[in-house]
């Protein structure tokens, strides 16, 4: 696993990210990590919006922190939630995640109990559209 080493870690920071979530409209918090080829570690956190469909998800807020901090491929994502089932990315996060990512990159979910699952994103998102 790429980031198997840092995973405590990682799941430690978004779980961070998390505390700082805006999710005054469906109270679901949600904190990312992300960590870049070059293993510099963002986060991000769900901003939500009085006009829903604006809202911004946590995977995405990470993954543009990182982008604008250089970075253009990244090796692993962490999600985390306190929903009952460790949560895993919405599908636009996964298309985000396939901009930047490989097939073989990691996505690990995770709870505020403990649980975890870990993917790859070709296992989430096996026909990502791409230009080519
Ligand atoms: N959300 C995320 O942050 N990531 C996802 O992958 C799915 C959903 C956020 C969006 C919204 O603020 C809240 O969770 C409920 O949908």
């Amino acid at each position: 696993m790429l980031c198997d080493a840092e995973m405590k870690a990682l799941i430690a920071g978004a779980r961070r990210a998390q505390a700082a979530a805006y999710a005054p409209y469906s109270k679901f918090k949600v904190g990312s990590a992300v960590v870049g080829e070059d293993d510099r570690v963002f986060f991000g956190c769900n901003v939500e919006n009085a006009s829903y469909g604006l809202s911004l998800c946590a995977e995405r807020v990470a993954i543009s922190a990182a982008v604008c901090a250089g970075v253009r491929r990244i090796k692993c994502i962490v999600v985390v939630t306190d929903a009952a089932q460790p949560a895993t990315p919405c599908g636009a996060c996964r298309q985000w995640m396939a901009e930047f990512g490989t097939a073989e990159m990691e996505v690990v979910s995770a709870n505020s109990s403990g649980n975890s699952r870990r993917f790859t994103l070709a296992e989430l998102l096996p026909e990502p559209f791409r230009l080519d």
